[in-house]
């Protein structure tokens, strides 16, 4: 028994292949097409299959007309494979792209505080005329802080108003209130003569406003040798406001009274742009060193003398670099720093 393969039934196939072929998005969905309207099962195969038994007479034309079908299906899957893999490659490429105009998350490099560069700065001048740097410790025996430095029992800046006694009371411990304490430790510690200045931190009970805060820096120096005069300490204090502000740079001293020195002077520095205008602004107090706190230190005040010397770092910083505000310096935002650079 002979099968008749109709063009009906094979155009029908064919068109059923290439209609599921063009609905394919994917390249599995092809490969499913190909399965349901080409493979074995589908009846084009089954059509194909049919070819086994065509009669004789009709098999070169049937043949023909099945050669023809799997060939425009052929085509047609070739041609979408192609659309789809280039459509794959192309959502690919775009899924994996990379913005290269686009403005990249920045890291915020850090910067040392100017308070840290400005004590640096101020150590060096003193370094290369041959000072050494010393240190103190923050919480201080008052011993260190006011005795030592000639103060009498009952001097107000003792008094609970100033100073952050440290409890139990009766321990005399205290935030120091100024770096002073470090010249009777290094006068303790070192060999004469001495030549040393102190940057630290020191404590008030300040409010924390335009121009105060309760903990600040200072920088102090002693100088204790044989001979010494105020005339050294004027022309060490003129070095130290040339090489920070120009050789212009002028000081003045003017009578003060320091416990710890005698005579004692308040310094003052001449600043020709300082709020609109040129004016003495204060700077520190010095003086020459009084014998007392020489005596404190075990140091015979007939054989050796010397000067000090103290000023408030954040006081420098704000003339020098016109900043207005107390709280810009205190409260830590990286901006205010960043504008004095990034000195390592
Ligand atoms: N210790 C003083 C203060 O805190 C500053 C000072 C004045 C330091 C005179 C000195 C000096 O060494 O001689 O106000």
């Amino acid at each position: 028994m002979s099968t008749v393969i109709s063009p009906e039934a094979v155009a029908a196939a064919v068109d059923n292949a290439l209609v599921a072929i063009a609905a394919a998005t994917t390249v599995d969905e092809l490969k499913q097409a190909r399965t349901a309207h080409v493979g074995e099962a589908s009846p084009l195969g089954q059509l194909n299959a049919g070819m086994r038994h065509v009669a004789p007479e009709m098999k070169a034309e049937t043949g023909k007309l099945m050669g023809q079908a799997r060939a425009s299906v052929n085509q047609a899957y070739a041609q979408r494979e192609g659309e789809l893999a280039q459509a794959e490659e192309t959502a690919r490429l775009m899924a994996e792209a990379v913005d290269v105009t686009a403005v990249a998350q920045r890291r915020t490099v850090g910067a040392r505080h100017p308070l840290n560069l400005l004590m640096e700065e101020m150590s060096n001048i003193f370094v290369g005329m041959g000072w050494e740097v010393a240190e103190g410790p923050e919480l201080e025996n008052e011993w260190f802080n006011f005795d030592a430095l000639n103060f009498d029992e009952d001097h107000p800046a003792r008094a609970m108003q100033d100073t952050f006694f440290v409890e139990p009371v009766d321990r005399h411990l205290l935030m120091r209130t100024h770096t002073s304490p470090v010249q009777v430790r290094s006068l303790l510690s070192r060999e004469l003569p001495v030549y040393v200045v102190a940057p630290g931190r020191v404590y008030r009970t300040d409010e924390l406003d335009a121009t105060h805060t309760p903990v600040f820096h200072q920088m102090e120096g002693i100088a204790i040798d044989k001979g010494l005069t105020m005339a050294h300490l004027k022309g060490t204090l003129e070095h130290l406001a040339r090489a920070m502000f120009g050789d212009d740079a002028k000081i003045r001293l003017r009578p003060n009274y320091f416990p710890f020195t005698e005579p004692s002077a308040e310094l003052d520095i001449w600043h020709p742009t300082f709020r609109g205008g040129a004016r003495w602004i204060e700077w520190g107090g010095c003086g020459m060193v009084n014998p007392n706190v020489l005596r404190a230190a075990g140091i015979d005040p007939d054989e050796y003398q010397g000067f000090a010397f103290g000023m408030g770092i954040e006081r420098t910083l704000m003339f020098r670099n016109d900043v207005a505000d107390m709280h810009d310096m205190v409260e830590g935002d990286i901006r205010f720093s960043q504008q004095f650079g990034m000195v390592v």
